[in-house]
């Protein structure tokens, strides 16, 4: 994928990973959006991305990705790469019935906003010649932490469309990437604070740095610290075979 020139919406890009892809992206000469519920942090991201555009939305609500998407399609119409990212994370008791499934709906931001944003702006995509998709999965997609059953199966999720969409996607001028991060100690998905650094774990930025590699090197499944390990542990030659024969 080229590297400069674009023109980047990153889904929850205010702040963690889809801050620090957005740092990288402007560097490089891109032209970078993002959006995020909360105003007070997206003016933050500002402050340390000159030149970032920000736009208030919750990309769970259908009637907030349609108000993104139009906004985008009427002063970014250039739009040739979609960063889903926006994502959260919440431990869940199964035992507790539907009171342990309260709070954030991960599904709905997760798995749903994901297929609805790449299914809003595939057609101005393509339209706009060498275009990308990028979803942001992670390593409990591959192994699943019971402690975040909703999260990982989400993440399970997001993978598995995210193949289909490439294969889909194979004639059009859309690349389809998988962004697979391990642990990412210094963002706020876990609890709304940044964790200690531990051996299983990467920084946002480092996570950025390894990002920008493998787009430059058009690796669609790009993935760092540990989860390269689960990553080359799930690929598996023969069931590419499988897959390849029943998507003849
Ligand atoms: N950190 C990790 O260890 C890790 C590991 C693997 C994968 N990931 C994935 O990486 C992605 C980014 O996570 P992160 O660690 O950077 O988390 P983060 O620091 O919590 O950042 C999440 C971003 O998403 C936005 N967001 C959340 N819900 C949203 C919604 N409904 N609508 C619009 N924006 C929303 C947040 O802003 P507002 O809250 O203001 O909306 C924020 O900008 C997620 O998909 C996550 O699952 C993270």
């Amino acid at each position: 994928m080229k590297l400069d020139g674009n023109t980047i919406l990153i889904t929850g890009g205010s702040m963690g990973i889809g801050l620090a892809l957005a740092e990288r992206f402007t560097k490089l000469g891109n032209t970078v959006i993002v959006c995020g519920r909360r105003e007070e942090r997206l003016k933050e991201a500002e402050r340390k991305v000159p030149g970032l555009n920000t736009f208030v939305c919750d990309i769970s609500k259908d009637e907030d990705r349609r108000r993104l998407v139009k906004w985008v399609k009427e002063n970014f119409p250039k739009i040739n790469v979609l960063v889903n990212n926006a994502g959260v994370q919440l431990k869940v008791d199964l035992r507790k019935g539907m009171e342990g499934l309260a709070g954030d709906n991960e599904i709905e931001i997760n798995l749903k906003a994901c297929i609805y944003m790449s299914a809003e702006l595939i057609p101005l995509l393509s339209a706009n010649g060498e275009a990308a998709i990028l979803n942001v999965s992670s390593g409990l997609g591959i192994v699943p932490m019971a402690m975040y059953p909703i999260y990982s199966a989400t993440k399970a999720g997001v993978r598995s469309y995210t193949k289909t969409l490439r294969h889909q996607l194979k004639d059009t001028p859309i690349k389809v990437f998988d962004i697979i991060p391990p642990l990412v100690h210094d963002t706020e998905l876990h609890g709304g604070r940044p964790m200690e650094r531990s051996a299983g774990s990467v920084s946002a930025a480092e996570l950025a740095d390894a990002v920008i590699e493998g787009l430059k090197e058009n690796r669609y499944e790009i993935a760092a610290g540990p989860a390269k390990n689960w990553l080359s542990m799930a690929s598996n030659t023969q069931l590419e075979s499988v897959f390849s024969n029943m998507n003849k």
